[in-house]
């Protein structure tokens, strides 16, 4: 039998989203009063990085041993897949000595190819399509603050990259009412605005950040220059001008919206100081949440725990 991987949130039904979510509150709890939970004991998790990491590669590294299991932590260019050797080799090696793989790389067709041959879950840690992992942790962190967070109006504002592409999946799974604001030229993928289109999302693409914010509860932004994009950081502040998420645009949102940014953040481009560090801004606490929900979703794809 495959097993199952969490390569996108198009992978996961609602039912299964809202159970990790569920497990995540508990697995907080669990981390707050510094109880034992063994869940993963005698397991190991490999991670993989083609590109860097502090969220991704600490939450799983503290979050997997604070379940008892292990991880073995690989920079690609220092394995032998930097040396060229196939992706379907590599899987079918790793997939026999560890437990699950998590892997952080660009194009997504890497991360299915090693999924397709790994027979072991695979969970993606960010590709330049999709970052599954950080939305849950965004969605677990609205969750907390907002019983009612199914029925609130949520925007991101920006660059059409992977935050985006995996907050369209969270509102086609979730059915989340969502407006995303990106220029022309930097729309989210069009085939995850295809595949929500035919799943009836609440959802809609606007070019005006103050059309999005408007009435906001939940405002999400990220870098407009995403990691491998570097030799456009000059054109990309030239055509992202007027989406910085500032005290003007905030002014528009509800008054007890919450900012989110899945971090790391660059002050003065996307988001204002001000807002990041203000009374309305979860970043820290989201960013904690990436350990939870990436504890609750292994446990999930390796059937322990509950
Ligand atoms: N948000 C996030 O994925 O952070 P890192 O790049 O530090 O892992
Ligand atoms: N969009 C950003 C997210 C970093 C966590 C990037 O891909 O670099």
């Amino acid at each position: 039998m495959q097993p199952s991987h969490l390569l996108t949130l198009f992978d996961w039904s609602a039912d299964r989203i809202q159970a990790v979510l569920q497990r995540s509150v508990k697995l907080k709890a669990v981390r707050r009063l510094r109880a034992q939970r063994h869940t993963l004991s005698g397991r190991t998790i490999a991670l993989i990085f083609e590109k860097a990491s502090t969220r991704t590669r600490v939450s799983f590294e503290a979050g997997v041993a604070n379940l008892g299991g292990s991880t073995v932590v690989l920079q690609s260019r220092d394995t032998q897949l930097g040396r060229g050797e196939p992706l379907k080799d590599a899987a079918r090696v790793l997939g026999r000595y560890v437990d699950a793989i998590v892997m952080r790389t660009f194009a997504q067709a890497t991360i299915d190819e090693i999924a397709r041959h790994a027979g072991v879950p695979v969970i993606n840690g960010l590709t330049d399509l999709s970052h599954p992992c950080q939305v849950l942790a965004d969605v677990f962190t609205v969750m907390e603050r907002r019983h009612n967070w199914r029925s609130l109006r949520w925007c991101y504002i920006g660059d059409g990259n992977n935050m985006a592409n995996s907050l369209i999946e969270a509102s086609a799974q979730l059915g989340l009412e969502m407006v995303l604001a990106c220029p022309d030229g930097y729309r989210p993928a069009a085939e995850h605005l295809e595949r929500a289109k035919q799943m009836r999302t609440p959802l809609s693409v606007v070019t005006d950040p103050r059309v999005a914010a408007r009435g906001a509860d939940v405002v999400i932004t990220d870098v407009w220059t995403s990691m491998g994009q570097e030799e456009e950081t000059q054109a990309r502040q030239k055509a992202f001008a007027g989406y910085q998420v500032n005290a003007d645009l905030m002014k528009l949102a509800r008054p007890e919206a919450l900012v989110l940014h899945c971090l790391p953040a660059h002050r003065g481009e996307e988001i204002s100081e001000e807002v990041l560090e203000g009374p309305q801004s979860v970043v820290f606490d989201e960013a904690e949440n990436r350990m939870y929900v990436q504890q609750a979703a292994l446990e999930v794809l390796l059937g322990v725990g509950e």
